[in-house]
C-alpha cells in the first residue's frame, strides 16, 4: 500500500481527522528520514498497536549545533518512502522547512536540567530544537501515542519529560535499540563510516557492555564503571571518545553511587561521525 504522502499541515490535519472520525486511534513515528532497521522497528510497534500510522519525515535545522552536520545529514526521501509503503504506513508528513517554520519561531521551547549533561552538555541548543519541533509534530498531527528509540536515551527523557511538563494528551513508547550483529546500534549516521571506521564502531557498545558487566557484578562507584568502560573503548583504537557517563534513567543527572536503575551512555567520534549509545542497567543487590 503506497502511503498517502502530505507535504502541508493543513492536509495532514485533515487526514488525521477524517482517520479519527472513521474511529482509528493516531500513532504517530517522527524522524528525520534516512530511514534504516531501526525506524522499521518503531513503525511495526505502532502498527502492531493497531493505529491509523503516521511517519513524519523532516529534518529539522533548529536542533543541529553545527550547519556542516546539518548539510550531511542523509536525506533518501524515495528508499525511506519504499520502506513506509512495505510497511503499510498510512500516512508520511513529510513538510519542507518553509511549511514548519514559515519565520524564525519567537516562542520556542527550552529544555531544563534534563538536557544539563550527555549530549545537552556537548550540542548546545540541540534540545531545545528536538523539543520545539516534537511540540510542533504533536500539534499538527495530534497523536494517541508516539514512538521514539532507546538509542536516543536523552531526547527519550526529553520527550517524556515534554509531555508531562506541558500535559500533553500523548503516550511515548521507546522501543529498544536495534543493533547489527556485531552491537554497532542502528542510526541514519553509520552510513557516513568508510569501511574501516565501520570495523571500529563497535567499540562504543564493547565499553558500554563493559560497564553493565561491572555494574551486574555489584560494583555502585559510578567512576570504577566509566574509568573500565572508558579504557575498553580506547584500547581498542585511539577514537575520540566525547563523553561517557552514568546518569540516573529518569532525570539523566549523573550519579556518583549506583542505587537504583541507571542509564550508561556514551558519544564517541569516529573520524569525523560522531555515535552515541548507551546500556540501561539495574543495580544489583547481591545476597
Ligand atoms: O530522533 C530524531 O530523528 C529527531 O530528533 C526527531 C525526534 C525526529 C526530532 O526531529
Amino acid at each position: 500500500m503506497t502511503p498517502n504522502v502530505l507535504e502541508s499541515i493543513a492536509h495532514t490535519r485533515a487526514a488525521v481527522s477524517a482517520a479519527r472520525q472513521a474511529g482509528s486511534r493516531i500513532a504517530l513515528v517522527p524522524t528525520m528520514g534516512a530511514l534504516h532497521a531501526g525506524h522499521a522497528r518503531l513503525i511495526e510497534r505502532a502498527r502492531q498497536d493497531g493505529q491509523y500510522v503516521v511517519v513524519s519525515i523532516f529534518v529539522n535545522p533548529l536542533q543541529f549545533d553545527r550547519p556542516d552536520d546539518l548539510e550531511r545529514y542523509p536525506r533518501t526521501m524515495e528508499s525511506d518512502l519504499q520502506m513506509c509503503a512495505s510497511l503499510g504506513v498510512d500516512a508520511v508528513f513529510a513538510p519542507v522547512v518553509g511549511e514548519m517554520y514559515p519565520h524564525t519561531p519567537t516562542c520556542t521551547v527550552h529544555v531544563g536540567a534534563v538536557a544539563n549533561y550527555l549530549c545537552g552538555q556537548y550540542r548546545p541548543g540541540h534540545f531545545d530544537g528536538v523539543a520545539t519541533v516534537v511540540m510542533k509534530l504533536f500539534q499538527i498531527v495530534t497523536p494517541d501515542r508516539a514512538y521514539f528509540g532507546e538509542k536516543d536515551a536523552q531526547q527519550l527523557a526529553v520527550v517524556r519529560h515534554l509531555v508531562r511538563d506541558f500535559n500533553l494528551p500523548v503516550d511515548i513508547v521507546g522501543v529498544k535499540t536495534v543493533r547489527e550483529s556485531d552491537g554497532l546500534a542502528l542510526s541514519s549516521r553509520n552510513a557516513r563510516l568508510d569501511q574501516e571506521e565501520r570495523r571500529l564502531a563497535p567499540a562504543l557498545y564493547a565499553g558500554l557492555l563493559e560497564a553493565a558487566r561491572l555494574i551486574a557484578r555489584g560494583e555502585t562507584r559510578a567512576n570504577v564503571v566509566k574509568t573500565a568502560a572508558a579504557a575498553r573503548i580506547r584500547a581498542a583504537r585511539p577514537l575520540r571518545l566525547e563523553y561517557l557517563e552514568v546518569v540516573d534513567a529518569q532525570n539523566m543527572q549523573p550519579v556518583e553511587r549506583i542505587t537504583g536503575r541507571v542509564i550508561v551512555a556514551g558519544a564517541l567520534w569516529v573520524g569525523s561521525t560522531r555515535l552515541i549509545d548507551n546500556v540501561r542497567c539495574d543495580k544489583v543487590v547481591l545476597p
